[in-house]
């Protein structure tokens, strides 16, 4: 009940308004967002590197709710596109539609114009963008878009599409997907849907998430390993979790099927299990950290205090300590 109040709470404006302006809450958020400016997310990506993991850089904001804003928010992506490339360091980006415009007309022609001048600027680089999956309302369009990309001639070198175990429709998807030969980041899904739609029950979510991920193991195996330019391009299978449960399951399928190291890539978390980040890179897997950035932060904050109630005692014990 505590997680769908939270998540609820972080698509409503007026709380989304409260935490921002809050000094307390922008501390406790730092755990797990860089921080405000590109600057801070290119010393947290050198920083990975360092360690020898690759990075996503992702510009917070979702549901804007104007064409000039979402043209914005394009903007701004691909000026991280130019800071990563000038910088140097090992790093795509991620983004998500409703940022650029997804769902604010009918045909989706502002989203769909943003989306291709990002591409162009990414496939210019030589970089990679990995569209994240947002909630239900907005899966078929997003894969709808997917397609169309794909379509105008982007490939697989240059965009990606992010699966969530949570549904109920994923294994469908993936199938789809698969077929059309695409790079998959794997999650559980982190948003509050019906049970008709998704597996109310975890252990069914973790089922299903194991079942999917051999299925991109599977795939990746029929396909020569690539992990890409300078730590830019992903693996085709990206298993994004810190479950070590559904972690150990990848690894010993991928090892039983004969799948190298180097074509299973882990993805996790900026600031959540930092240990399990490292000791997968040093075990020789590709590892990639999705660094999150910028003002507009509270939502993705508030979908990782209803993650794990342990954030959320956290952030209460903080406040009351002052
Ligand atoms: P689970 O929730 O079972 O957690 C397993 C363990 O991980 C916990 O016991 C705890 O130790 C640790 N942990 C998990 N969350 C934590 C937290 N918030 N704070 C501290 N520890 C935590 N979702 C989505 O719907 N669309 C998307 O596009 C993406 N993109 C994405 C990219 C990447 C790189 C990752 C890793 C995740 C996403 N997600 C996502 C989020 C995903 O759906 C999911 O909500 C989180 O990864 C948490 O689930 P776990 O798989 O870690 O398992």
């Amino acid at each position: 009940m505590l997680r769908s109040l939270l998540l609820c709470l972080s698509q409503a404006a007026w709380a989304n308004r409260l935490l921002a302006g809050w000094g307390l809450s922008r501390r406790v958020a730092l755990r797990f967002v860089a921080g405000e400016s590109v600057a801070d997310a290119l010393r947290a990506a050198k920083g990975l590197n360092e360690k020898g993991i690759h990075a996503t850089l992702d510009q917070l904001g979702e549901h804007i709710t104007s064409a000039a804003e979402a043209g914005r928010a394009a903007d701004g992506v691909l000026a991280v596109l130019d800071e990563i490339q000038q910088a140097g360091v090992r790093a795509n980006v991620s983004i998500k539609l409703t940022q650029i415009g997804l769902a604010l007309d009918s045909g989706d022609a502002t989203c769909r114009d943003n989306l291709v001048r990002i591409l162009e600027r990414a496939r210019a680089h030589g970089n990679f963008v990995r569209i994240d999956m947002e909630d239900s309302p907005y899966t078929d369009r997003t894969l709808a878009l997917f397609d169309e990309m794909l379509s105008l001639g982007f490939s697989l070198e240059t965009v990606g599409l992010v699966v969530q175990a949570y549904l109920y429709r994923t294994e469908t998807d993936v199938r789809a997907l698969l077929g059309k030969s695409v790079r998959l980041r794997l999650v559980k899904g982190a948003y509050h849907e019906p049970s008709t739609l998704a597996f109310p029950q975890k252990s069914d979510v973790d089922a299903n998430y194991d079942r999917l991920a051999a299925l991109l193991i599977d795939t990746a195996l029929a396909r020569p390993a690539s992990v890409g330019r300078e730590g830019h391009l992903p693996a085709l299978a990206a298993i994004a979790t810190h479950d070590e449960k559904r972690i150990a399951f990848a690894r010993s399928y991928a090892e039983k099927v004969g799948l190298s190291k180097n074509a299973l890539e882990f993805q996790m978390l900026y600031g959540i299990r930092r240990d399990l980040q490292e000791a997968l890179a040093r075990a020789g897997y590709p590892v990639r950290v999705y660094v999150p950035f910028g003002t507009r932060w509270v939502p993705y904050f508030m979908r990782r205090l209803a993650e794990r109630p342990a954030n959320l005692w956290f952030f209460v014990s903080n406040l009351f300590r002052g």
